[in-house]
């Protein structure tokens, strides 16, 4: 990429569309993340990043509340999405995630058709009028997962009988089918060749214009391919949070430049 294409990529003055503050998640009594503060942009893409084990997956999952299917994890604090608290008792987390969609590391489609995999969730939320109606929702969200015209003719083969690239964009339309506003993405690429990585990517840089978008990444070269805002994780703490170009090429903190000069993690 073109320094100033990257330049213009980077700026970003869309609304906060996630706010959290002095988030705290312990896994019985050991603490896993700290006083965490953050706002997140709408419309743009931000990656999290830092060592195995510092807590990037678990503060993920508090966006969407997947903590809660975890017995011994335990979340406090405030996260508010459009100034919504997501932790109110009279939100519903099932409802909650038809909004905050997720993608995980390892592609997991159900053992149904590749149709049925995308139809789920706007079955389940009541979002087609009819046949018809599914049809066009099904066939729009594989194109926005960018699988349709591999998959269009054989809509009813089993998801898993795809390649491991094609069931994690598959994975992706599924989660886009419910419209979601949130995208949270767990290291979707970490399965995938380079090839499929690249379609992935160029994915999420389209996936922006109409979400929100958090990527858990290992890889540097992806966060800075990708997103425009960094948040970088050290031991359950938000070290460093700033416009990823900052982050890669200014790092205030020296955790911060440790880790991306490869000398931790
Ligand atoms: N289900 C769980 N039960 C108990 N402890 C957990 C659980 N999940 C994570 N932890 C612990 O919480 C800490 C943060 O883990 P987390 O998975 O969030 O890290 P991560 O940054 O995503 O790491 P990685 O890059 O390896 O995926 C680690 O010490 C981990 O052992
Ligand atoms: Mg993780």
């Amino acid at each position: 990429m073109k320094d100033t294409e990257m330049l213009e990529q980077n700026v970003t003055n869309h609304p906060v569309k996630i706010a959290a503050r002095n988030v705290q998640v312990y896994y019985g009594d050991s603490q896993a993340i700290r006083d965490v503060d953050i706002d997140i942009n709408d419309k743009t893409v931000t990656a999290f990043i830092g060592p195995s084990g510092c807590g990037k997956s678990t503060f993920l999952r508090c966006i969407n509340r997947m903590n809660d299917t975890i017995d011994a994890a335990r979340v406090t604090g405030d996260i508010r999405i459009d100034g919504e608290d997501i932790y109110d008792k009279r939100v519903d987390p099932v409802q909650l995630r038809a909004k905050v969609g997720m993608v995980f590391q390892k592609p997991n489609p159900f053992p149904k058709s590749i149709y049925d995999n995308v139809a789920y969730g706007p079955r389940i939320h009541g979002l087609a009028q009819n046949k018809a109606d599914l049809d066009g929702i099904v066939e729009q969200a594989l194109r926005r997962g960018a699988i349709w015209d591999e998959v269009k003719d054989r809509l009813h083969a089993p998801g898993t009988g795809l390649s491991g690239g094609q069931q994690q964009r598959l994975c992706i339309a599924r989660a886009v089918a419910t419209e979601p506003e949130v995208l949270l993405m767990d290291e979707p690429c970490s399965a995938l060749d380079p090839i499929a990585t690249a379609q992935v990517e160029e994915l999420i840089d389209e996936l922006r214009q109409n979400y929100s978008v958090v990527i858990v990444t290992h890889s540097m070269q992806q966060a800075a391919r990708v997103s425009q805002k960094t948040a970088f994780f050290h031991l359950g703490n938000l070290v460093e949070f700033g416009d990823t170009d900052d982050i890669f090429t200014r790092p205030q903190d020296p955790r911060t430049e440790s880790y991306i000069t490869g000398r931790i993690g």
